[in-house]
């Protein structure tokens, strides 16, 4: 209910004139009274979606209400062009963070800097996949934190993604399991549930730089960041890019956890 990939994929159907039909399930058992009402999903509305709430739980996989959707679209002479979750396992959704990759070489050769790690949220796969093989040839690191709390399906998905967006690109390599780094033990206790750690981890974030970032995803691989780097995984010197994916509106489905800041 809370995807920010929804979100942008109602956005972009609303610019190129699309209609969109969103199926949202019930990921997060968050018993907030306006879950369903603010952020995310307040704004697919706005830009026109048309939204199907669903009681299924927490899944990365292909879902049969996604896939009933899109007969229902057909039943009504419509042509879906589909996009399951996270855009992930679509045979191009490894695809944008290739683009990622090209555009942080552009922008770190402008900077005159090179970043050596990136650290980026993971949950049904593409992000990271996507940035393992675009930064496959230039030796850099790519930490994924897990927030999915299902991690192996998670690390799974990630390397069938990249093989798969290897391919599609020509990177002229495999991608093996030693490319997928997955961190575990931030996402407790459970999909889109914040704990304390994850808490601390947004308000220190918030008074110190200034930067918001949603109890969801990057609240978690914030979580993670701050505590590898306090065991020492990088080494002084490391260059280290956080990969900040926007999910910020999801916060507002949270505003009792967050009422006194
Ligand atoms: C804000 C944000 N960060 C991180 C992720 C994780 O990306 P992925 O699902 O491709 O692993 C998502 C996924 O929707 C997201 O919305």
């Amino acid at each position: 209910m809370q995807s920010n990939h929804t979100r942008q994929v109602a956005a972009v159907a609303a610019k190129i004139g699309m209609k969109c039909r969103l199926v949202q399930e019930s990921w997060v058992p968050f018993p907030d009274a306006v879950y369903d009402r603010v952020g995310n999903i307040l704004m697919s509305r706005v830009m026109g979606a048309e939204i199907e709430l669903v009681e299924e739980g927490f899944d990365i996989g292909i879902r049969e209400s996604w896939e009933r959707a899109l007969e229902d679209v057909k039943a009504k002479g419509g042509k879906p062009y589909a996009i399951p979750a996270g855009a992930s396992m679509h045979k191009y959704g490894g695809l944008g963070y290739v683009g990622f990759a090209e555009e942080v070489r552009a922008q770190e050769a402008g900077a005159g800097i090179r970043f050596d790690t990136v650290v980026v949220c993971s949950v049904t796969g593409s992000t990271q996949a996507g940035m393992v093989v675009g930064f496959a040839e230039d030796a850099r690191n790519v930490v994924g934190i897990d927030a999915s709390a299902t991690p192996d399906r998670t690390r799974a998905q990630i390397l069938e993604i990249a093989r798969n967006t290897a391919g599609l690109v020509g990177l002229g390599r495999d991608i093996t399991d030693e490319d997928v780094v997955l961190e575990e033990g931030y996402a407790h206790p459970a999909y889109g549930i914040p704990s304390e750690e994850t808490n601390e981890a947004i308000r220190l974030c918030a008074r110190l730089e200034g930067m918001m970032t949603d109890p969801v995803y990057e609240g978690k691989s914030m979580q993670g960041l701050i505590d590898l780097i306090r065991k020492g995984r990088f080494p002084a010197g490391s260059k280290v890019l956080y990969a900040h994916l926007g999910g910020v509106p999801a916060i507002n489905a949270y505003s009792y956890v967050y009422r006194n800041g």
